[in-house]
């Protein structure tokens, strides 16, 4: 490879060094860029440009890859545990077994949340949405725990904090909707099983864990790990480079995470297929809606992806977790039918092919998190859990590597100078 490229620019020539990632990938550096030549450059929605360089999570949207430090995507879902990813992300190896011990145990002595914030929780209105809820109560935990921002105390304690608690302060949200009381975490129950009883359980009857539905989130929850820099996790990186502690960080994530262009897509793609199949259940019409977004508004949510021009492997992973899941608990799901002639009719249209739009991670998994039991405004919720650990480890990455704060250029194109005209005059 070229070890740099050449740039003529008003006549001149410029010299730009060139870089390759480990899996291949190529860069021009253009740090000198404006020093050197005056210009900058003009990326709408970043499509190419590189914010950083991460040992963390490869993607090859191209040949549909996902790899956390690594390991591929398939092999941690069907063999590893949501926490062994987390500290994989995190940490960058796998746990020894004493290691992961340890971070087990860590994080079941952090389940139970402060008190007052119970207080702040109750300050909202009863039908809030559960993201809005789950990002302030984060972005509140910096008051609780104020070290981390008076020199950003001890970050390995704040990272066990994070993990052990979005659980807990995630089903507040929804116990009240229901008007139940909450339940306090029980620790000696593991991750997901403590996360399902203070979902499900009621202190009038004896609440057990399913397995299946135990090991079905685990695998979700690894799914959504990691996915390097999309908009929420370029969020906590932007965030977390102004030297914000961690937890206004990861809340801003949380919030980006929420757009339904995003995260969110997971309970419009629900809310869609439902809106067919009160309406007959006529696909075609849906497909043609989409293939005609300018005029009709319309985008097939679940599908499409920024990176992915290949099925995305999660998409894939998920789709089969559907099948299994539902059968298993002896769902029978109607929208599973209509999610399947959806995705059949859009992967034989030539305006699908075309733009290479696939089902992404967000088609299949509201209809799993929907037969667990899970509502559907909590779907983008479980989410941001599963996204924990990437934040996490992208938020210590950018610390470790010493970014500096992010700052992108514009292309001014307002009002040149201009006389001021005082009020009685205008
Ligand atoms: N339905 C119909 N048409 C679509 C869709 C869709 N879901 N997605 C993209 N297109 C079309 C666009 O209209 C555009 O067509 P054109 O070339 O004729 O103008 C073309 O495909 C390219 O679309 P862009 O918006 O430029 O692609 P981009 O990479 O910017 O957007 C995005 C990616 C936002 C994910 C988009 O595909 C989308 O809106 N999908 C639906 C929402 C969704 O599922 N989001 C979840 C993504 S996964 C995640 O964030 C966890």
């Amino acid at each position: 490879m070229a070890n740099s490229a050449e740039l003529t620019v008003d006549g001149k020539s410029f010299s730009f060094p060139t870089l390759e990632g480990s899996e291949h990938e190529k860069a021009f550096d253009i740090s000198s860029l404006r020093d050197q030549t005056g210009y900058v450059t003009l990326d709408r929605g970043y499509k190419n440009t590189g914010a950083t360089q991460s040992g963390i999570t490869f993607l090859d949207g191209e040949e549909g890859i996902l790899r956390y430090r690594g390991y591929s995507i398939e092999d941690l879902a069907s063999k590893a545990t949501f926490l062994e990813v987390s500290y994989l992300l995190i940490y960058g190896e796998l746990p020894t077994a004493e290691q992961y011990e340890t971070f087990v145990n860590s994080i079941r002595r952090h389940t139970l949340v402060n008190e007052d914030m119970r207080k702040i929780f109750d300050g909202f209105p009863v039908n809030a949405h559960p993201m809005c809820v789950l990002a302030s109560l984060v972005s509140a935990m910096s008051a609780f725990y104020p070290d981390s921002h008076e020199g950003n105390g001890n970050t390995d304690q704040h990272i066990i904090r994070l993990l052990a608690k979005l659980p807990t302060i995630a089903t507040w949200s929804y116990k009240r909707s229901l008007g139940h009381p909450t339940n306090y975490p029980k620790n000696n129950l593991d991750y997901i099983p403590n996360f399902l009883n203070m979902m499900f359980a009621l202190p009038v009857e004896e609440y057990k864990v399913d397995p299946v539905v135990a090991e079905a989130l685990n695998v979700l929850l690894i799914l959504h790990a990691d996915h390097e820099q999309n908009c929420s996790t370029s969020t906590v990186r932007l965030v977390g480079s102004s030297q914000a502690n961690i937890y206004s960080s990861i809340s801003a994530g949380i919030q980006a995470l929420w757009g339904p262009l995003h995260g969110g897509a997971n309970q419009e793609v629900i809310e869609m297929l439902e809106d067919i199949k009160a309406d007959g259940g006529d696909v075609g019409k849906y497909i043609d809606m989409a293939k005609n977004a300018k005029t009709t508004g319309f985008r097939l949510f679940g599908f499409g992806h920024r990176v992915y021009k290949n099925f995305d492997p999660r998409a894939k992973i998920i789709k089969k977790a559907a099948d299994d899941v539902l059968n298993k608990l002896g769902v029978n799901d109607p929208v599973l039918e209509i999610a399947k002639g959806l995705e059949e009719a859009a992967l034989n249209d030539p305006y699908f092919v075309q733009r290479k739009l696939y089902p992404n991670v967000d088609f299949y998994s509201g209809i799993i998190y929907r037969a667990l039991g899970i509502p559907t405004n909590m779907f983008t919720v479980m989410f941001a859990i599963g996204r924990l650990p990437g934040w996490i480890a992208q938020w210590k990455e950018m610390r470790e590597q010493k970014e500096p704060i992010g700052r992108p250029r514009q292309i001014y194109t307002g009002a040149t100078l201009r006389e001021f005209v005082p009020l009685e005059n205008r």
